[in-house]
């Protein structure tokens, strides 16, 4: 046998770890001549290749996927395993090894933001996430930052990545039709994610990334300090409110988010990636998003944000 040639195993590593450096975008809409490409590519371009840089990748990455757990929004991939949660070569150099201390300077630098103006500029230079130097932008918010109504999500896919807002994709298509459907629209709500830079290939961002990037939504939501907070999803459910339970116990049940200094009324509900590859849980979805409206009157009546 060639002694050269991979093992079974081997090529499955190997393309897991393409998978884990954002190798999702075999095309793009131009040819890329690499032949008048610089000869010793630099950290950061070698790592926008890796991201499928420059131009947009063509390749479709928000297609529903099959399996149906609702855990789980549509788009995402499993994360690699630790062994692979390596920068891509050539980023090293930049790239940090998340730990205790890491997670520490992450809430001391959270808890200095004084305004969300300072938290967005403290994250637009925060180095202790590696998923900065995969992702092309910064995706800190969308909608009314003094709205009553916030939701949060797990993390942004491409098209977010792209235009550096969350749900922006078919899912934040689906998430501004139910805002609708109850008299809304991002003018009364407020979008955020609890980790705001793309993972590579939308994989689902690990532990380590989520409590890294923890503080800092968490400080977003204090700061905004809505009345009413909506998880999008298990994901951020379960990060910011440490509970363990599936979506399906935990949507349409009214719970408390504390902020260190108020208690938030706060629903976790299915994630918009979900309901486009399960289209029949819509109408528990339309319940949540009706007790959310009747909610909001509650709180606030005579008031429509
Ligand atoms: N899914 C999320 O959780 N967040 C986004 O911004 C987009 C898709």
């Amino acid at each position: 046998m060639d002694q050269q040639a991979l093992s079974r195993r081997e090529v499955e590593a190997l393309l897991d770890f393409y998978m884990a450096s954002g190798v999702d975008g075999f095309l793009e809409e131009e040819a890329v001549d690499r032949f008048v490409m610089p000869a010793a590519p630099s950290a950061s371009s070698s790592l926008a290749f890796l991201s499928g840089g420059g131009a947009p990748p063509a390749a479709p990455t928000g297609a529903p996927h099959p399996q149906t757990r609702p855990a789980q929004p549509a788009e995402r991939r499993q994360p690699p395993s630790p062994a692979l949660v390596m920068p891509a070569a050539g980023a090293q150099g930049n790239a940090v090894i998340p730990d205790q201390a890491a997670i520490s300077s992450a809430r001391e630098r959270a808890l200095t933001a004084a305004s969300l103006e300072e938290l967005q500029q403290i994250l637009g230079t925060f180095d202790g996430c590696n998923l900065r130097l995969t992702a092309k932008n910064l995706v800190f918010a969308d909608g009314n930052p003094t709205a009553s109504l916030m939701f949060v999500g797990e993390a942004p896919g491409r098209d977010e990545d792209i235009h550096g807002k969350p749900f922006v994709g078919r899912s934040g298509q689906l998430l501004d039709r139910m805002l609708m459907a109850i008299g809304l629209d991002r003018t009364n709500a407020y979008i955020a994610n609890v980790v705001p830079w793309r993972p590579p290939g939308n994989r689902t961002p690990t532990p380590q990334e989520t409590e890294l990037c923890k503080p800092f939504i968490q400080r977003q939501i204090a700061l905004a300090n809505p009345d009413i907070l909506v998880f999008l999803g298990a994901a951020s459910a379960k990060s910011l409110l440490g509970v363990q339970d599936g979506i399906r116990r935990l949507r349409g049940r009214w719970m408390e988010y504390d902020t260190g200094g108020r208690k938030i009324a706060c629903m976790a509900t299915y994630h918009p990636a979900y309901l486009l590859r399960s289209p029949l849980e819509k109408r528990l979805s339309w319940r949540d998003f009706l007790s959310i409206k009747a909610r909001m009157a509650e709180l606030s009546p005579g008031k429509s944000s």
